[in-house]
């Protein structure tokens, strides 16, 4: 397969350091230096749904696709107002696509499963056109009074359209099971059988963890697509990562030995948006012209559970 078209929607709403420094302990200097964030796009009014369908109609008229023509839709998402139906079924409905979809949740690793996913039907025949979507909304997970956790976040939705081509070269993913460093429970409706005690928690995170398994496990899937290929590091001309923090993206960048050139970032004014993060930077650096025709990109992202993924693929 390839990726014949992106869009993105970003909330209206830009919340800078200096506007959480008025209600946080914290200041726009400690952000800025321990994560690279300056501002985000943090959702308000809007519906994370109508993002997802604004995003998903974008990549379709990027990719000069119609929505009849979508064989399946995948949509990558932890969080969003409703339980059920399911995100992309109702992203199917307001694109006009009459198409099998299924949401997906490996949290920030999202967009990089789903397209393992698709790869999986292409290659056994079953599939034309695929439409990824990937909408989050992490900042109504965390505890806005919890100044480790709510400076990090963003919203959004990126899409991506998929058609048949061999423009992956190779995609790895892993799960390594640590459900104590990143995680959040959410109250269920009482029923009168249920007696253990329940509880109401924002997401939870222990920071350093986080950052010591992405650092590895970046470095790692990213190497293990290249090895694959028979690729050197110097071959790949876009190292596209997960936006969760600038120091993560800089050891990734130490890790491989390339230029600070071959990393675009985008998490100076999006923050981590989740799985949102890698399609909604793909569409950027394609519509601002940094991606030609023929260049090799590497992509990767890690999430809660932990996983992880690196997607190794020619633009
Ligand atoms: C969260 C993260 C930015 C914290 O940075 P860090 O350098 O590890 O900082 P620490 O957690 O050690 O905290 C250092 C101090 O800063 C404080 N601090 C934390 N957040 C702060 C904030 N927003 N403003 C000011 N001070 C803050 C801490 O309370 C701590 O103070 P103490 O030493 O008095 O206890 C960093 O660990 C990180 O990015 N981890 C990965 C997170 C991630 O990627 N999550 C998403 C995965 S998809």
């Amino acid at each position: 397969m390839k990726i014949s078209g992106t869009g993105s929607v970003l909330p209206s709403k830009v919340v800078t350091n200096d506007m959480l420094s008025q209600f946080l302990d914290t200041s726009d200097e400690w952000i800025t230096t321990r994560t690279g964030v300056k501002s985000r796009h943090v959702i308000s009014d809007e519906r994370l749904e109508d993002m997802a369908i604004e995003a998903a109609r974008k990549a379709l008229e990027d990719a000069g696709l119609r929505a009849e023509e979508l064989d399946f839709i995948i949509c990558s998402n932890v969080v969003n107002e409703y339980v059920t139906p399911q995100l992309s079924c109702i992203i199917q409905g307001g694109i006009g696509a009459s198409c099998p979809c299924i949401d997906i949740n490996c949290a920030c690793a999202g967009f990089i499963h789903a397209l393992e996913m698709a790869e999986s039907f292409y290659k056994a025949g079953r599939v034309k056109n695929v439409l990824v979507v990937c909408a989050e909304e992490p900042t109504r997970m965390t505890d806005w009074n919890d100044r480790r956790t709510c400076v990090l976040f963003g919203d959004g939705a990126g899409a991506a359209v998929l058609t048949p081509g061999d423009n992956i070269k190779s995609i790895k993913l892993s799960a390594s099971s640590s459900t104590d460093k990143l995680w959040q429970y959410r109250l269920l409706h009482p029923t009168p059988y249920v007696t253990k005690e329940e509880v109401d928690v924002p997401l939870q995170m222990k920071g350093q963890d986080v950052f010591k398994f992405a650092v590895k496990a970046a470095s790692k899937d990213i190497t293990r697509t290249l090895k694959e290929t028979g690729l050197q590091a110097d071959d790949v001309d876009h190292y596209l990562l997960h936006q969760a923090n600038i120091r993560i993206i800089n050891a990734i960048q130490d890790y491989l030995e390339q230029p600070a050139e071959k990393f675009p970032t985008n998490i100076e004014d999006h923050g981590n948006s989740s799985s949102s993060c890698c399609p909604i930077l793909l569409d950027e650096c394609s519509r601002n012209g940094l991606l030609k025709r023929g260049d090799i990109i590497a992509m990767s992202a890690f999430g809660a559970g932990f996983v992880s993924g690196a997607v190794l693929f020619e633009w």
